[in-house]
């Protein structure tokens, strides 16, 4: 059955794929105080760069699930003058999201449309073949018949 070997390499493939690019998005930490919010980029590279930091981040603690490490205490020394000036019972609200990058999930869903619409087809085509065929010749004997 070469035809199922070629799907599933597909399958592989795309399973593959979708993990890489799952891989690839990042976290971000949405610190907010009163009106006042930034955003921080959870990567190694943008915590070990951050412009207003008032102790440098020690990355090789952060957590394998970033987002454990969007904290109170992460915003305050990412952004110490967050709260300045906010109401006195205003205090840091971190919230942790994910890019939404439209392309990566345009190309998650192509392969998946991909995937299902070929497997669907393998599986219905040996019983779809032989209706087909019959439908056809039906129809092409009764115009010819005419
Ligand atoms: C990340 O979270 C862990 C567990 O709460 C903590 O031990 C570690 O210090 C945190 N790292 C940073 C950079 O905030
Ligand atoms: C917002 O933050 C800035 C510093 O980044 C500070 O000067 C200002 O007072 C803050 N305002 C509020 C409402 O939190």
């Amino acid at each position: 059955m070469p035809r199922y070997r070629r799907l599933c390499q597909l399958l592989l493939a795309f399973v593959l794929l979708s993990t890489a690019l799952a891989k690839d998005i990042t976290n971000f930490c949405k610190c907010s105080c009163g009106q006042n919010s930034t955003i921080i980029e959870m990567t190694k590279f943008a915590l070990t760069h951050l412009p207003h930091a008032s102790q440098p981040i020690d990355v090789d603690t952060l957590m394998p699930k970033v987002c454990m490490n969007c904290t109170r205490l992460l915003c305050g020394i990412a952004e110490p003058q967050l709260c300045d000036g906010a109401a006195v019972d205003d205090e840091i609200v971190p919230l942790c999201f994910q890019r939404d990058s439209l392309q990566d999930e345009l190309i998650i869903y192509g392969f998946l449309l991909l995937v299902v619409g070929l497997l669907a087809w393998a599986a219905i085509r040996n019983h779809a073949k032989p209706v087909i065929e019959r439908l056809w010749n039906q129809y092409g004997y009764t115009s010819i018949g005419q």
